[in-house]
């Protein structure tokens, strides 16, 4: 019986998969929705009354339980590597040369181009055919963990078609069509919630929501390109291979031989680009065999063998019906064009920043004039140029407002300084803008801007930290919230005390202050803190420390060093602070197993060039696996790591005996 039942489960799973296979990758379904419904049905109702017929990769395992530690580190076992940029022809035939030059050939080289989808960088682990994590890229080298929700895109494999022994990682976009993307923006208008501006901030907020079901409701697709652990000769036997095993790769590849088939390449998917129902902001050129893209290798994070040919940025011309200045978050007033709606590449604008009043000055920006507009990857609009032939009699030019636009307050003005700024802290404008900012880091769904300009209008909360004081009583009052939408609203915020430490980082809205930074900082006050530090800790040390101290983490620069020291000292803050820290609580970065680690308790020194990261990065690398580093050998010396070039150290090294070893050997250690 249980065993029939066990052969019925694995034959729905198989039928459903496929027909996700045929719908989702090849976009050519066999089975109608209802056919489709009911199979889903009957394997819900099986596995409802026989729980233990449930596998892990069941397609009604899709959309799981919320886990526990959402967004956790993970290394990547190969570092997600960005591309360098070639804006025009010459640039890919300068590209080409290059490559012939490394590669010493003569004749022309074989590349595979694909479109360069705008989406959301992701890595996917299988283990033995079945997919076990997502990460996102975050620097490169360790991005988040968000397994729960990419499980729920259908176009995402759970089992391989055909099961490959040990482990994978398989790297693609996760990406919003544009009509999934225009949707969600009409909808999140209509919400009075701020809208995204482009559809790759569309894809990033839906993949990092804290409830997988709701990334389920986003129509997320993926289209895959690179792998680490499959052994292929070239780029276009991975792209087949990938698609064989069941990937959704994009079919607009092509193999090109020489520059000109490159450029030629380009040019026909840039004549189609508005017609793809995708965003592409490019193509990507690639080294088609694996051994000459080894040869090639890389600098820095960038590899030698690849390049992204950047696709012009989407222009339109339209008319400029108002400037008015937007109040930001720190209070920096920002001139903005009102324009009369125009598409541009795919979607309409109807305002364009024009970033200050050095550049409205420089552009000679007047209401009524013709402009030309353009949005260029993932920028907002821009206005790029007054077109000539306009109005006869123009508009006077425009000039900073004395007074802020939202609170009638001061507009300051330092000397030598870009930024004109409203003097009041209490600016609505600058308040409303700094709780929407909080409430998207901070991941607290449906507090969109209707809601929290009801509840600062109301005088309920003044700065974030009020938010988490709200109860049920004040949120029933609100207008248009029944019982049910304000418990809601209150278990969401209530659910955001405890956070990781980056996100509360990203939150407060330091200045200069972003993802990456953030994430730096946190390992950094886990390191300083240990695992259980309190957020008031926290808040203490970041004033303690100075600029120099700041500027000593690696991945920390002068400029962002010294803002982070001045916003933490500053008086204005304090209350906040105070206020913030017994109300939310940090979960803190794991430091990594260093105990365990392969470098624990031994010293490296490494040697001559490193071709798949700077050196700094691979001294970080052996340090938080729990190693020392030095700049010289000696007898104390376990282990030395040598690059091509490497001379007086590696001699050292024979003559101690200390070990030797070259890149690939040190990447193997630190998978
Ligand atoms: S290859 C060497 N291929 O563009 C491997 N990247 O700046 C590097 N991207 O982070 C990536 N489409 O997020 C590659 N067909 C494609 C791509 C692609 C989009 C993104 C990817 C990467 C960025 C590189």
């Amino acid at each position: 019986m249980t065993a029939n039942l066990r052969r019925r489960a694995a034959e729905l799973r198989t039928a459903i998969e496929k027909a996700n296979y045929q719908y989702h990758v090849l976009d050519a379904p066999t089975i109608g929705d209802e056919q489709y419904d009911a199979l889903m049905r009957e394997l819900i109702e099986l596995e409802a009354k026989h729980p233990e017929l449930v596998t892990p990769d069941s397609p009604t395992q899709r959309v799981g339980a919320p886990p526990s530690e959402r967004f956790r580190p993970v290394r990547h076992v190969a570092p997600m590597l960005s591309l360098g940029n070639a804006f025009n022809e010459e640039e890919i035939r300068a590209f080409d040369q290059r490559v012939k030059k490394l590669l010493g050939r003569t004749g022309e080289i074989d590349y595979v181009c694909e479109l360069k989808i705008d989406g959301l960088a992701v890595n996917l682990t299988y283990v033995d055919g079945r997919f076990t994590e997502a990460a996102t890229r975050g620097d490169g080298t360790a991005g988040e963990d968000i397994t729960p929700n990419v499980r729920t895109i259908k176009a995402v494999p759970l089992a391989l078609r055909e099961k490959v022994p040990g482990r994978i990682d398989v790297r693609g976009e996760v990406y919003l069509p544009v009509k999934a993307f225009e949707a969600t923006n009409r909808e999140r208008a209509e919400r009075g919630e701020p809208v995204f501006a482009n559809p790759r901030n569309a894809a990033a907020g839906a993949v990092r929501q804290v409830d997988p079901r709701k990334t389920a409701e986003r129509d997320l697709s993926i289209y895959v390109y690179s792998a680490a652990g499959l052994e292929v000769p070239t780029q276009h036997d991975l792209l087949e291979r990938l698609r064989d095993l069941g990937f959704r790769v994009n079919p607009k590849w092509r193999r090109a031989t020489g520059a000109t088939a490159v450029i030629a390449y380009a040019a026909e998917r840039l004549a189609e680009r508005d017609d793809l129902g995708y965003g592409v902001d490019g193509v990507v050129v690639k080294v088609d065999r694996v051994a000459d893209q080894e040869r090639l290798g890389y600098v820095a994070r960038t590899p030698r063998w690849a390049i992204a040919y950047k696709f012009p940025a989407e222009q339109a011309t339209t008319t400029v019906e108002d400037i008015k200045a937007y109040v930001g978050r720190t209070g920096v007033l920002t001139p903005v064009a009102w324009l009369a709606p125009v598409r541009v590449g795919g979607t309409t604008v109807r305002r364009a920043t024009l970033h200050n009043l050095d550049e409205v000055r420089r552009l000679d920006v007047r209401a009524g004039d013709r402009v030309l507009v353009q949005r260029a990857g993932d920028v907002i609009p821009e206005v790029v140029a007054v077109v000539a032939g306009g109005r006869k009699k123009r508009a006077r030019g425009w000039d900073m407002p004395a007074r802020c636009p939202e609170c009638g307050g001061e507009v300051e003005h330092k000397e030598g300084e870009v930024a004109y700024r409203c003097a009041n802290p209490a600016c609505p404008a600058k308040q409303g803008q700094r709780l929407g900012h909080f409430v998207g880091a901070m991941d607290i769904e449906g507090a969109g801007s209707a809601f929290l300009t009801q509840v600062q209008e109301k005088g309920l909360v003044s700065d974030p930290a009020d938010l988490f004081d709200l109860t049920m009583d004040q949120l029933t009052a609100l207008d248009r919230y029944a019982e049910r939408s304000a418990a809601n609203i209150h278990e969401r915020i209530q659910a955001a005390r405890e956070q990781p430490l980056a996100r509360i980082l990203v939150a407060l809205g330091v200045p200069n202050t972003g993802w990456t930074t953030s994430e730096v900082l946190a390992e950094w006050l886990a390191g300083e803190l240990g695992p259980k530090a309190t957020l008031a800790q926290v808040f203490d040390r970041l004033r303690s420390a100075a600029p120099d101290e700041l500027q000593a983490i690696p991945g920390i620069g002068p400029v962002v060093a010294s803002r982070i020291s001045e916003w933490f000292a500053d008086p204005a803050e304090q209350a906040f602070l105070d206020k913030l820290a017994v109300r939310v609580r940090p979960v803190m970065p794991e430091r990594r197993a260093a105990e365990a680690g392969p470098f624990a308790g031994k010293t490296v020194v490494f040697t001559g060039t490193l071709e798949r990261r700077s050196r700094e990065a691979a001294e970080e690398l052996v340090r938080s696996l729990g190693g020392k580093t030095s700049g010289s050998v000696s007898r104390k010396t376990d282990l030395v790591v040598a690059g091509p070039g490497a001379g007086t150290k590696l001699e050292k090294a024979n003559a101690l005996g200390v070990k030797v070893i070259d890149e690939d050997e040190f990447d193997r250690l630190v998978r």
